[in-house]
């Protein structure tokens, strides 16, 4: 059976994996409800099995950060199913304080039970996505998420940024044919670097027709807490889907 520990060859990982000291209620749900929603190495390889049952879209939100893109997404789309990565266990935390409402001070439940909540089409991989590249078939999602990727800016650390030939490799490969790769950024670093990277890249195609397709949010958007966090300090993000040819 395939075992996400005995994957090897991932390059070492730059950020960070715990914050703050977790508090009680979120620590609650990391023990309790967290596991209810694991991809796991039996579930991983059958969407149906995955979500409990078909779903219409099969989506993938890299980097989730607090949740907020990937619940917006997942409360809007009950007919879709969305698996969530996110190595900072504070933001996973914050992802299940938004699906349970359970707050800090609340009295602690004996139990969850994760099917009481309003969003169940949220499954979550709490680690590098890159383990959970290699343990994915080919042509699984029909959308993939990448908001706000950190930057790396400076030009010595350029090799950590995502959006790089191995990444899209495997993106391109787990990617359905006609699939959306959408990657935000607000950082003028990297916008120069995904233009330049995914021009290179013959498996993509930039679906903008004009300015407004990729300077605007798309229809569909949900805000996320650092896009927020740019548009308060004066930053403008851009949005750019690129279509698996
Ligand atoms: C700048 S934050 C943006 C968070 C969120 N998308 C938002 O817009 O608010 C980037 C996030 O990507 C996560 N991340 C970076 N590399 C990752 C990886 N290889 N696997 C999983 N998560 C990763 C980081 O932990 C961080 O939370």
């Amino acid at each position: 059976m395939f075992n996400f520990n005995q994957i090897p060859d991932v390059p070492k990982f730059f950020g960070r994996r715990k914050g703050r000291v977790v508090r009680k209620a979120k620590q609650f749900l990391l023990d309790n409800m967290l596991p209810q929603m694991r991809v796991t190495p039996e579930t991983v390889f059958d969407a149906e099995r995955l979500f409990g049952g078909v779903k219409q879209e099969i989506c993938l939100e890299i980097g989730f950060g607090d949740g907020q893109h990937l619940y917006g997404q997942a409360l809007k789309n009950p007919q879709n199913g969305y698996i969530g990565v996110e190595v900072f266990q504070n933001g996973v935390a914050n992802l299940l304080t938004l699906i349970s409402g359970l707050k800090e001070g609340d009295n602690l439940p004996e139990n969850v039970d994760v099917r009481d909540y309003a969003v169940q089409n949220i499954r979550v991989f709490d680690d590098d996505v890159r383990l959970l590249f290699k343990a994915l078939p080919d042509d699984f999602f029909d959308k993939i998420y990448l908001l706000f990727p950190d930057p790396w800016p400076k030009k010595k650390h350029a090799g950590r940024r995502f959006v790089n030939p191995d990444n899209l490799k495997e993106i391109k490969r787990i990617l359905k044919s006609g699939g959306i790769f959408r990657i935000a950024t607000d950082h003028p670093v990297y916008k120069r670097h995904v233009l330049r990277t995914m021009h290179q890249n013959a498996d993509f195609v930039w679906t903008a027709k004009c300015g407004d397709d990729w300077r605007k949010e798309p229809v569909d958007w949900v805000r996320t807490k650092y896009q927020q966090k740019a548009i308060r300090e004066g930053r403008r993000p851009v949005f750019f889907d690129y279509k698996k040819l």
